[in-house]
């Protein structure tokens, strides 16, 4: 399931007289399974798009399709089902709520999600003890280290087994030892068939993990190399 497709995508944003034009006619093919990183430097649009792409904000005019339906075809309730099952989204600020526990933070996740309420909290905790946070589910974000925040969010996107993560700057406030994991973890993810879509300023992090990198610049998409031939994984 989920190819993704962008046809002619804009997204402007008026500031007093001025129009910002975060995501600039960009279109856009993302094959299940892949690997995808977008790069570029910082108010480049990569967060717009990626929020486009998930479903969590609208186009000011283009397509996007998930499987060849038009997202702007679904009704509300259909793009919440959209949003709620496919998509994982780990924000680049985290969007954590503070006043909540890690456990409670990753069991959110789960309410609209049809998982029965008895189901939440032990699939809550299975995800953070597969991120070794077993030690850290009673903690407030605030007495949580970067990394750790970072793993906390990374859990609340996966426990719903979303067929598509997109991770905006996962490592933007980690050391090299996170990144590292961060980048592994993502490459296992994807080695089991989750589609990535991972939005960095950090054109080596891309390099390494991603199988494509396109780049962003302005709003516009300046390298948009063909889809790699990689046999077993084509769709
Ligand atoms: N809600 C908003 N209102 C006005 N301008 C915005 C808004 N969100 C983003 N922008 C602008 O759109 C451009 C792209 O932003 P963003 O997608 O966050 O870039 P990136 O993630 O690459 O740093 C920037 O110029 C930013 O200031
Ligand atoms: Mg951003």
């Amino acid at each position: 399931m989920s190819r993704l497709r962008a046809f002619e995508l804009c997204r402007y944003y008026r500031r007093g007289p001025q129009e910002v034009r975060a995501v600039d006619n960009v279109s856009l093919d993302i094959r299940r399974g892949e690997f995808l990183a977008i790069v570029g430097s910082s108010g480049s649009g990569k967060s717009t798009m990626l929020n486009l792409l998930a479903g969590l904000d609208t186009p000011t005019s283009g397509r996007i399709e998930v499987d060849g339906t038009a997202l702007n075809s679904l009704s509300r309730r259909e793009l919440s089902s959209y949003r709620a099952k496919q998509v994982g989204m780990v924000f680049q600020s985290f969007n954590l709520v503070a006043h909540h526990t890690a456990l409670k933070n990753v069991e959110l996740a789960l309410f609209f999600n049809d998982t029965p309420a008895r189901e939440r909290r032990l699939l809550a905790s299975h995800m953070l003890e597969r991120l070794g946070l077993t030690n850290r589910m009673d903690h407030k974000p605030a007495d949580l280290s970067g990394g750790e925040q970072q793993r906390v969010a990374m859990a609340r996107a996966l426990v719903k087994k979303p067929s598509i993560l997109f991770a905006d700057e996962p490592t933007g406030n980690l050391d090299h030892e996170n990144t590292e994991q961060i980048g592994q973890m993502l490459t296992e993810l994807n080695g089991q068939g989750q589609t990535i879509i991972m939005a960095t300023h950090d054109l080596e992090l891309a390099r390494r993990y991603a199988h494509r990198t396109v780049r962003m610049n302005y709003g516009r998409l300046i390298e948009a190399p063909q889809l790699p031939d990689r046999g077993e994984k084509s769709q």
